[in-house]
């Protein structure tokens, strides 16, 4: 039994997905926010398998994709998975996330109606259903949800009335109920009436002062009843979700994807970018020629063609400046609400490094929901997709020379920094290439930044885990060293092509690191390099492996610094044929 001894250890030591082990732990019990969570995956599906990744074996979900729990609890704190395509409705069970603070979900396909439970969810503060297909009556339990703070249901097909408990939530300071089918008069008492028309355009019939339209005398406004008006695919789903069955879930999801083909996404429905008053631009290295108001204008102007990928830490847009000039902006949501002071320093920190190797903070704009963090662009993109997304292969030389730009970047925060900086997010998706495929290190200082400082929750996702040193998965606890860990197995997807937890890795019972050993102790280590790689010349090779083996090391001290890597890179890997070297990049 071989295998199933390896694939224990697999399971007990590293968190990887697998079916052995999903088949193995199987009569483990999930915690209830599990449970809850489980239900959710069995109506939702989503086209690239997010949430079907979730694995079920698990003893709590804190690791699934999209999943945030209370370090010391376990509690479920946060849902978030927006632009997956999410496909379906979202079941009553969500109402037993009774810790759940932020819900979102907004950008995807589901549909069906809110469920009315998700008024037991008391601790929501922030509820994003927003570009959705959602059907039905607002459930007048929100009216219960006494913490919420944002809620944006805006671009729906949702009918019925206002609920006049929305007038409740005193804590409610931004709202949006556009673009759907609400019928009826805007509560005129209660909350409701600070905000503004446009938390409230596109329903055409709703009426009340404020938005300028004559409410008719009669009194029709407190019915929920929907109005119906062409969109019967959509109430039939809404009407057989609440019956449920699991021959229904299918039929749903064959409907699902249907409509989803069918109607498709709207895209000129513009994104959620709230810049709002009281928007301040800060901008570093003063050396960009524009005003404020001009970004702002800018800023207001984005929308989801502009959106050029979706980090860890939130949905990055690409901005052309009029000049000519263009950055990437990095939008970023903070857990618990608040950016502090401190937050505004640590900012100041970061925007103050420059380095060749380094993404530079170049500002930000502060808005009351979010970080706005002005990055130079990149047109390479990132050594995550260069390797595992386009169809153009890396040859060797481009290979290493990424990998060495890469430890000069992190050796950099490492070394001559004041205060230092550990990275603590290494991994291919934070690498970005500029138009010559030099590396430059972006990210580096978000995750201590986002880090929530009673729980010590950072917003780091569970497709981080193939990077993360032992110790640190263990302690919660990063280091420079546990940034070397990462920086070898970094090396050793560059060279081999393949993510950490390629399946065949798992399939094995390993990750990438664990199969280098395996084939190290077979004495044939140069067979994890990329078959598809030309140009790969062993002596570097060897060379290159021999780093890669040292820093991904299980004990930290065993492990060399990134000034050590740097000399190893430049005296071993670089020196075999210099000249080739810097003839190649004259291409
Ligand atoms: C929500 O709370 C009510 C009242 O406490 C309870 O009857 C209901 O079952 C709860 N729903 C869920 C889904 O937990
Ligand atoms: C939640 O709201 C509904 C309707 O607004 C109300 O009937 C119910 O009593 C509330 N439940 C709790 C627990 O406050
Ligand atoms: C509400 O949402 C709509 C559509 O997404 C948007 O046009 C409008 O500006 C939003 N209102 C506020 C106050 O954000
Ligand atoms: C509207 O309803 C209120 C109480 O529900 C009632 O007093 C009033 O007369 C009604 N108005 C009309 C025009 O029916």
């Amino acid at each position: 039994m071989m295998g199933i001894c390896l694939m224990k250890r697999c399971c007990s030591r590293l968190l990887f997905l697998s079916l052995f082990c999903a088949l193995m732990n199987q009569n483990e019990a999930i915690s209830p926010d599990g449970e809850a969570l489980m239900s959710f995956r069995s109506v939702v599906s989503s086209a690239d398998g997010v949430v079907g990744k979730w694995r079920p074996e698990d003893p709590d979900p804190c690791n699934w994709k999209g999943v945030t729990c209370d370090a010391k609890t376990k509690r479920v704190i946060a849902l978030s998975l927006t632009h997956h395509k999410l496909i379906g409705p979202l079941p009553p069970e969500l109402g037993k996330l009774d810790q759940l603070r932020i819900l979102m979900l907004h950008n995807n396909n589901l549909y069906g109606s809110i469920p009315t439970a998700l008024g037991n969810c008391t601790s929501l503060e922030e509820i994003y259903l927003h570009n959705n297909f959602f059907t039905g009556p607002i459930p007048s339990e929100m009216g219960n949800l006494s913490m919420l703070k944002n809620l944006d249901i805006s671009n729906n097909d949702l009918t019925g009335a206002i609920p006049v408990s929305l007038g409740q939530l005193e804590k409610l300071t931004s709202f949006n109920v556009s673009n759907n089918f609400l019928v009826g008069k805007i509560p005129s008492d209660g909350l409701l009436a600070q905000f503004s028309k446009d938390c409230f355009i596109g329903n055409f019939k709703l009426c009340g002062k404020k938005i300028d339209m004559e409410c008719p005398d009669e009194n029709s406004s407190t019915g929920s009843r929907s109005t119906g008006g062409g969109k019967t695919g959509k109430l039939l789903i809404s009407a057989s979700a609440t019956v449920g069955g699991l021959l229904l879930v299918a039929l749903m999801c064959f409907w699902g994807c249907f409509l989803y083909k069918k109607l498709g996404r709207d895209e000129s429905k513009s994104l959620a970018i709230e810049v709002g008053g009281g928007a301040s631009i800060v901008m570093f290295h003063g050396d960009l020629p524009y005003a404020s108001k001009d970004i702002i204008k800018k800023l207001e102007a984005l929308n989801e063609e502009h959106i050029i990928g979706c980090g860890g830490f939130g949905t990055v847009y690409k901005l052309d400046m009029e000049d000519g000039n263009v950055f990437a902006l990095k939008r970023i949501v903070k857990l618990n609400g608040g950016f502090d002071r401190f937050f505004e320093r640590e900012l100041e920190i970061l925007g103050s490094i420059k380095h060749r190797y380094l993404v530079n903070l170049r500002g930000y704009c502060n808005s009351p929901t979010s970080k706005l963090l002005l990055y130079d662009y990149l047109p390479g993109g990132s050594l995550d997709q260069a390797l595992h997304e386009r169809g153009e292969q890396l040859d060797w030389d481009s290979r290493v020379n990424i990998i060495v730009g890469a430890a000069k970047g992190v050796a950099y925060l490492h070394h001559d920094c004041s205060p230092r900086i550990i990275h603590r997010d290494i991994k291919s998706s934070n690498i970005l290439l500029d138009g010559n495929l030099e590396a430059r290190v972006s990210d580096f200082g978000l995750a201590k930044l986002l880090e929530d400082e009673e729980s010590h929750i950072t917003t780091i996702v569970a497709g981080t885990f193939g990077y993360l040193a032992p110790e640190y998965m263990q302690s919660g606890r990063a280091t420079e060293k546990t940034d070397v860990y990462s920086f070898g197995v970094l090396i050793l997807e560059v060279l081999s092509g393949k993510l950490p937890t390629d399946t065949s890795y798992i399939e094995k019972g390993y990750n990438v690191v664990g199969w280098l050993n395996f084939l190290i102790s077979e004495n044939r280590p140069r067979e994890i390099v990329d078959r598809s790689c030309e140009g790969v010349e062993t002596e570097s090779l060897d060379a290159l492996l021999s780093i890669a083996t040292k820093c991904a090391s299980s004990s930290p001290d065993e492990r060399p610094t990134m000034h050590r890597v740097v000399q190893l890179l430049e005296s071993q890997v670089m020196s075999p044929c210099p000249s080739d070297f810097y003839d190649s990049s004259s291409d």
